[in-house]
């Protein structure tokens, strides 16, 4: 059988990269991710693509989405060389909700729902380690070795100013995405609120249910 094709959607701290990654481990697919993707490429010249902007970096650090032009073809590339894939950060709007139903047909769409407290306090709280990309949480998930504490780093975006800003354009922006996947009856709720094995319990059952 052909590897699944997963979307996972979700509020910014929902836990979509703590989950993608176990996805991707436990079904052998490509982790698809435009907020990486971005990252990695933030200071990419993008001014002839006539936006607002000169590079991503203004966007992301204000917690604004990035020109619909710049990751439609960040995804598109990407699933072209995906045999089986997790997207996680993408479709954020209904136009790239459009884009996304010319690129590849899904066999499941995610949804971990979390309230904004929790969110806030998620976002705030996390910490990367830059040498191996894993995600903690100072109270929830803090490295066990003392090391990799010492070199854990804050993304830009993670200022609670800047989180309350990136929930603001999720509600305006992603929720709509949310509900046209609820309303064609393809959407598997997941309650994110749990402990994150408790998730992951759920996000696979989910998958092999659906697969
Ligand atoms: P992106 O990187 O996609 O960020 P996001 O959607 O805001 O999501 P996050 O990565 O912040 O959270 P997550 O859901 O992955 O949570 P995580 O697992 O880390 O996008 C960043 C920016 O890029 C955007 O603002 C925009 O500018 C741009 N961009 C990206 N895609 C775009 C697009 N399609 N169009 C336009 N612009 C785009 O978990 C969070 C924390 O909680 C961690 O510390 C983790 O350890 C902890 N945690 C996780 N699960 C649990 C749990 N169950 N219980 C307790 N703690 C938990």
């Amino acid at each position: 059988m052909a590897q699944p094709r997963i979307l996972i959607l979700g509020a910014p701290g929902a836990g979509k990269g703590t989950q993608s990654a176990k996805i991707s481990e436990a079904f052998d697919v490509e982790h698809v991710t435009t907020g990486d993707a971005l990252r990695a490429n933030k200071d990419m010249d993008i001014s002839e693509m006539d936006t607002e902007y000169d590079t991503p970096r203004e966007y992301m650090d204000q917690g604004e989405l990035v020109p619909d032009e710049v990751v439609n073809a960040i995804v598109d590339e990407a699933l072209t060389q995906a045999d089986g894939f997790v997207l996680d950060g993408y479709p954020r709007n209904l136009e790239q909700a459009e884009e996304l139903e010319d690129m590849t047909d899904l066999d499941v769409v995610l949804s971990l729902d979390v309230s904004e407290e929790e969110l806030v306090h998620r976002l705030t709280g996390r910490r990367m380690d830059p040498e191996t990309g894993d995600i903690y949480h100072l109270e929830y998930n803090p490295p066990e070795d003392p090391e990799v504490e010492a070199r854990l780093e804050q993304r830009d975006d993670d200022t609670e100013e800047t989180v309350r800003e990136r929930l603001r354009v999720y509600r305006e922006n992603t929720e709509p995405v949310i509900e046209h996947y609820d309303d064609e009856g393809v959407l598997e709720r997941v309650d994110g609120e749990q402990a994150p094995n408790e998730v992951w319990a759920d996000v696979k059952a989910t998958i092999e249910d659906a697969v």
